[in-house]
């Protein structure tokens, strides 16, 4: 062949990957809402960066008449490219290549980048819209799939791993993601389960939808495991591109700062009335946030599950940082089991990658009952304890109201090695709340007591006294369990200068092979 027939043999090849499974199949692909491996990956990076590993690679089944039908890329695309100038390595699968299925050529070229990504130190985005294992292939695909999570474990806590579902992903390969720091999903499309609803249905006798057992709904508000929920694939993709503007790219660096132009000093008097003045009364601890960070941004993580804490990034004069903050607004702000998991994975997620941690309380204590004591509240509850304790992140807590009991103790407290721990003068830091430490302090006394009136009477006299001299924060001040109590309307400054005195800190746990968190 002649050179220049070589360079257009070349050109026609590429021309012929870039088909993926054929122009039908992509109408078929964008008939359905949804854009193609190759369409997400050029909206993900920046322009012109992408640089694909193995377009040629094509599998090696020759069962069931698969001998006759190689797709070049065989169903997944891959390579590196760059997200605001930074180095990212992805894989994006291709529906329209045997319905984006997993064969072991197929793994091999996720692996490659894995592996490329952990030595170089740069995150890995994986683009999931696929139909599983390689049927044909049989147990070669298990293995393959193995091989995928072995290296999701290993980047785990070392590089940021971020997956996007955007169609299918069921049976054991929802693991990947699942091993993963982040899950998207898109709103329609998606859905990720272990056993569909025909298995489902065949085993248990229930009859569901595909979006009743794991579609974007159920997983970002009832069982937690994706973390955001994307109107469209657009939207999933920019939240991809805005979630790395608060991630280091490796374990080594700090997350990326820039230049800050909200000043600040600036105060936000209107933070001075935000606590109402009945304990009872809920507010949204997001105005709070929004006041207090810069420019007002906050990008909100799992924002439909366990509403009763939220967590997400911000930056403090361009710093990023992660939040934690009971919600007054959802069951009083308590601590149960979702909220308990969902904080944990937060913190340990933050302290991973060296992303600071400040941490906003309003806190009644534990949720009572049963179903919580029966559903592990004290496992699900320690997980919260261990990862604050176990953190070494610089850590800034502000106490805004309640902050009682136990849940005291885990959010972030002075003696789970909090750096800095500011309160408000409305903080109430206390065993627990007035009203039940007054009915065990007083419940003798008051058995004795007929008359109801004055029943009431002496209680709410005992309850005044028990606020008086517990609910504040000058008892804890005073042990220096609180380093200093702060006027709410100048918090963003006190924390900026509180993360500004730890940017330095150094922080080491014993060593060990690894600690035993109460999984
Ligand atoms: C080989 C597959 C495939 C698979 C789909 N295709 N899934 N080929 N292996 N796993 C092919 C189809 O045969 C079809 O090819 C094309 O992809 C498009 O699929 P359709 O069924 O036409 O698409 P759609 O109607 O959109 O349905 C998508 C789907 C369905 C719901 C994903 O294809 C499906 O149920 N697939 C099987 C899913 C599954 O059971 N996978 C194995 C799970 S077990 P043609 O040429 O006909 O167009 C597993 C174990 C992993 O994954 C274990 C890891 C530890």
């Amino acid at each position: 062949m002649e050179r220049q027939a070589k360079i257009n043999h070349l050109i026609e090849l590429r021309e012929k990957a870039k088909l993926g499974g054929g122009i039908k199949r992509i109408e078929s692909q964008h008939a359905k809402g949804k854009y193609t491996a190759r369409e997400r990956i050029e909206m993900l990076l920046d322009e012109g960066s992408f640089e694909e590993f193995d377009m040629f690679v094509t599998h090696r089944c020759t069962d069931f008449g698969l001998a006759d039908q190689l797709f070049l890329g065989d169903g997944v695309i891959t390579g590196h490219g760059t997200i605001d100038g930074r180095v990212v390595y992805v894989f994006s699968q291709d529906f329209t290549v045997m319905g984006g299925s997993l064969s072991e050529t197929h793994a091999n070229k996720i692996c490659k980048v894995m592996d490329q990504a952990m030595k170089v130190g740069a995150p890995v985005i994986g683009i999931n819209d696929s139909g599983g294992a390689r049927i044909q292939e049989g147990v070669q695909s298990l293995a393959a799939y193995a091989e995928i999570f072995q290296r999701n474990i290993m980047a785990s806590g070392v590089i940021p791993q971020i997956s996007a579902i955007f169609g299918p992903c069921a049976g054991g390969a929802v693991y990947s993601p699942a091993l993963t720091d982040v899950i998207i999903m898109s709103e329609k499309n998606s859905y990720m389960f272990v056993t569909g609803p025909k298995v489902t249905k065949a085993v248990t006798g229930e009859d569901i939808t595909v979006e009743d057992l794991g579609g974007a709904d159920v997983h970002t508000g009832k069982s937690g495991v994706a973390h955001f929920k994307a109107e469209g694939e657009e939207e999933g993709i920019m939240l991809i591109r805005k979630l790395l503007e608060y991630l280091p790219s490796n374990n080594l660096e700090d997350p990326p700062a820039t230049e800050c132009y909200d000043p600040i000093h600036r105060k936000e008097d209107m933070l001075n009335e935000i606590i109402p003045l009945s304990a009872s009364q809920p507010y949204d601890v997001k105005d709070i946030i929004h006041a207090v960070v810069d420019d007002s941004e906050f990008l909100e993580m799992h924002r439909h599950f366990a509403k009763n804490i939220v967590v997400g990034f911000a930056k403090f004069n361009g710093m990023p940082v992660g939040i934690v903050a009971n919600q007054p607004m959802f069951l009083a702000g308590v601590l149960d089991i979702d909220a308990s998991r969902k904080a944990a994975r937060f913190v340990r997620f933050c302290d991973a990658f060296n992303i600071p941690l400040v941490t906003f309380v309003d806190v009644p204590g534990f949720l009572p009952g049963s179903r919580q004591e029966h559903g592990g509240i004290i496992i699900q509850g320690a997980k919260l304890l261990f990862a604050y304790g176990e953190a070494t992140v610089p850590k800034v807590t502000v106490t805004l109201r309640k902050s009682y009991g136990g849940a005291h103790d885990v959010m972030s407290s002075k003696q789970l090695r909090g750096d800095i721990n500011y309160a408000w003068p409305t903080a109430e830091i206390a065993v627990m709340g007035a009203k039940g430490a007054i009915e065990i302090l007083e419940g003798r006394t008051i058995a004795k007591m007929d008359d109801p009136e004055k029943k009431l009477e002496y209680l709410a006299q005992k309850e005044e006294e028990y606020i008086e001299k517990f609910a504040n924060p000058y008892q804890a001040a005073k042990f220096g369990f609180i380093d200093d109590v702060i006027e709410p309307r100048n918090t963003r400054f006190r924390v900026i200068r509180a993360l500004q005195a730890l940017a330095t800190k150094k922080d080491t746990n014993p060593p060990k092979k690894h600690c035993n968190i109460p999984l």
